[in-house]
């Protein structure tokens, strides 16, 4: 057996919790160590997942040479700055989504990790779950022919709380950011590239933030991809794949345990791929099996293929006038 991988925490939140939940699912891994600025985060979280070290600040926590890779978890406008500290403390990192606000800082940190050959990865989840896996595959191999068009949606509804992640401008608020990263990067995974172009339309809000968008991605070939997100009212998380052959049906499209194939003959097959727990535990066993063959980047989801969404949201955000602190 492998010696246990051991994760360091940072930022000790809504989302580090149902992370730390689903290492119980990943084989030789161990929560050692966590770092919250806030005490009675701090005090809840080791109390409840019992990590072997407890920090105050994030630098003593990189400062750890037990800890072997770093999850970081604060809200999008930290990512940049404590992935860096990480990766400059030469701590492998594997940062929540979005990884970075924009595509400058992406590029940043891309180069910081390669400096020091550091592994570096986006905690896109969506990417490593068995039914989305499966169903790339399936595309590949043609189950529906050419994949012609997307739709997907992804509302939640968020009440516009003072200080809320979801409308504050300075902790990265707004629906592309936070959901559009799960659409965009949905339809860039079954058209297997990059779009050469996208355009939308969004309801600000007082913040100039997107409060709910609607945009377009034109691939290629003639693929297109009809998206949305939305922070302020719940949509029902469907994508829907139209291709030559058929229609793909995705419910829960971020986090989906099944797909159904809709042919145009009239059959139908239905794929279930059940897992245990949130989800989580797939990019962290990625994460892992990088870190043990000394992969610096996955091959599944690569620093480019974030790279790429920013570079689409950068876009659309500069259609729409909505800028961040970060992007100065
Ligand atoms: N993959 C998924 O399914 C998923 C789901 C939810 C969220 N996320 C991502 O995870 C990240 C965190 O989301 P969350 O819902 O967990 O956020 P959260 O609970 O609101 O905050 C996470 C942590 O960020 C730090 N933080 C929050 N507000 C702060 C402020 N005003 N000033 C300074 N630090 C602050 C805190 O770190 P300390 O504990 O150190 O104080 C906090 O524990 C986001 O980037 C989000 O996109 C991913």
């Amino acid at each position: 057996m492998n010696k246990a991988i051991k994760w360091g925490v940072i930022g000790c939140g809504n989302i580090a919790q149902k992370f730390v939940k689903d290492l119980q699912y990943v084989n030789n891994s161990q929560l050692y160590a966590i770092a919250s600025t806030n005490k009675e985060r701090r005090e809840f979280f080791s109390d409840i997942y019992n990590p072997k070290k407890v920090y105050k600040t994030y630098e003593s926590l990189v400062q750890d040479e037990n800890v072997d890779i770093v999850y970081v978890a604060t809200t999008h406008n930290f990512h940049y700055k404590n992935t860096l500290l990480c990766l400059e403390a030469n701590k492998p990192v594997l940062c929540e989504k979005p990884i970075c606000i924009n595509a400058k800082e992406l590029k940043h940190l891309i180069g910081a990790a390669k400096k020091r050959k550091v592994f570096l990865m986006e905690a896109l989840w969506t990417r490593f779950l068995p039914a989305v896996k499966h169903l790339i595959t399936e595309i590949e191999n043609g189950i529906i022919g050419k994949p012609k068009l997307i739709k997907a949606d992804f509302g939640i509804m968020k009440p516009p709380t003072k200080g809320s992640r979801f409308y504050e401008k300075k902790l990265g608020a707004g629906a592309l950011l936070d959901l559009g990263v799960y659409t965009i990067n949905f339809s860039n995974f079954i058209f297997g590239k990059s779009p050469i172009s996208v355009s939308g339309f969004a309801k600000l809000t007082t913040q100039n933030v997107d409060e709910y968008s609607a945009y377009n991605l034109k691939y290629e070939s003639g693929q297109i991809a009809q998206l949305l997100s939305s922070v302020s009212f719940k949509t029902p998380h469907t994508a829907k794949i139209y291709g030559e052959k058929g229609e793909i049906v995705v419910h829960d499209f971020y986090h989906p345990k099944r797909y159904t194939v809709f042919f145009f003959n009239g059959k139908k097959i239905t794929i279930d791929k059940p897992f245990p727990g949130f989800g989580y535990q797939y990019e962290a066993v990625e994460a892992q099996e990088c870190l043990l063959k000394q992969k610096t980047e996955s091959t599944i989801f690569s620093l480019n293929d974030s790279l790429k969404v920013l570079t689409i949201m950068d876009t659309l955000r500069k259609e729409w006038g909505i800028t961040y602190p970060n992007d100065l």
